[in-house]
């Protein structure tokens, strides 16, 4: 699938795929299984990194010698596009919305060691950021360089590829392990990796719902946003056939608000970690973690319906949260 696209190597594919016997049974569904994109390797791995391989394909194809992003202070995807940048040797500029800290830690910490170059934006946020990158762009062009601009999580059509390519690589673990899920769950935050894998699960004709848990926005506004990149994506590559997406986003796990947590997201994080030793996320994972155990107690998964919790990655946040494992 894409074969012919640019790509760069560099993530450890593909990732494991293996049941969760522990908390299945603590929650009632006897097939449990996870997906490890947490284990896509360099600089402790995550969903970006997937993504990264064929957008510096394509920044490389173009001639770019500078990678630039957009990110929160504490961006996964930010630390991903630095430790990319690293290994392909090229420059790395990271926007970042919010004040610098005094001290550096988690994934700021990390973007500083793998050499990135920083800057910070105190009185904006990712989102307006992400709306001035052209405009940053023009002036990195007068200053010299030749910058390939990568918007907030890479949500872009080179970006949602990679996890219709993501979901062959499943495809193919599902037949070795003879495991077909009904369904698999989500983080969702800029929607490309959900768009991806609907993408993947479309072209290769799967019968498996994929629910999004959006961890920030409104369902609407981030199944508008999927919609949006898929159809991009279509548009772009002729080799898949426009068709009308099946879009699923719950809005119910967002609790106190973007990276803030909860009672439900910390239960669900010492869950995974007590009973598989598999740490979750406090932004993303933890709320998608929290979605796949509410649906499970609440009846909503049948016992014996195959269900996949898809782990994005994440963990060096969980650095900066150390309220956690107190209880
Ligand atoms: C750990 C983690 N999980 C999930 C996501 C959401 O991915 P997407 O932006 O493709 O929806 C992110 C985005 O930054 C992330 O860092």
């Amino acid at each position: 699938m894409f074969d012919g696209l640019p790509r760069e190597r560099f993530a450890f594919l593909p990732t494991p795929m293996h049941r969760l016997k522990n908390l299945g049974e603590s929650i009632g569904v006897n097939q449990l299984w996870i997906k490890r994109d947490d284990l896509t390797g360099i600089s402790f791995g995550g969903n970006k990194t997937r993504k990264l391989e064929f957008v510096v394909g394509d920044a490389k194809a173009n001639k770019c010698d500078t990678l630039v992003t957009v990110g929160g202070v504490q961006s996964n995807h930010c630390r991903q596009t630095a430790a990319v940048a690293a290994v392909t040797s090229m420059r790395c500029i990271l926007l970042l919305g919010g004040e610098e800290p005094e001290e550096y830690t988690g994934n700021l910490l990390l973007d500083r060691m793998l050499g990135a170059e920083m800057k910070f934006f105190p009185d904006e946020s990712v989102f307006t950021l992400n709306k001035r990158l052209d405009g940053i762009m023009e002036t990195l062009i007068d200053f010299g360089l030749t910058p390939y601009a990568i918007p907030a999580g890479a949500a872009m059509p080179v970006g949602v590829v990679p996890y219709a390519v993501a979901m062959d690589e499943l495809n193919s673990q599902f037949k070795e392990k003879n495991f077909y899920p009904d369904r698999i769950i989500l983080a969702v935050g800029t929607g490309g990796t959900l768009a991806g894998l609907i993408l993947g699960a479309h072209m290769l004709e799967l019968d498996v719902d994929i629910i999004g848990v959006t961890v920030a926005k409104p369902a609407d506004e981030v199944k508008e946003e999927v919609k949006d990149l898929i159809e991009r994506t279509v548009q772009l590559y002729p080799e898949i056939e426009a068709f009308k997406p099946n879009i699923t986003v719950d809005d119910n796990f967002i609790g106190k608000g973007y990276a803030q947590l909860d009672d439900g997201v910390v239960s669900a994080i010492e869950m995974f970690a007590r009973m598989e030793g598999i740490f979750l996320d406090p932004v993303y994972t933890g709320k998608g973690g929290l979605a796949l155990i509410r649906m499970a107690l609440a009846g909503n998964i049948a016992s014996d319906s195959p269900t996949l919790f898809y782990h994005t990655g994440g963990e060096p946040a969980l650095f900066t949260y150390s309220e956690l494992g107190q209880k």
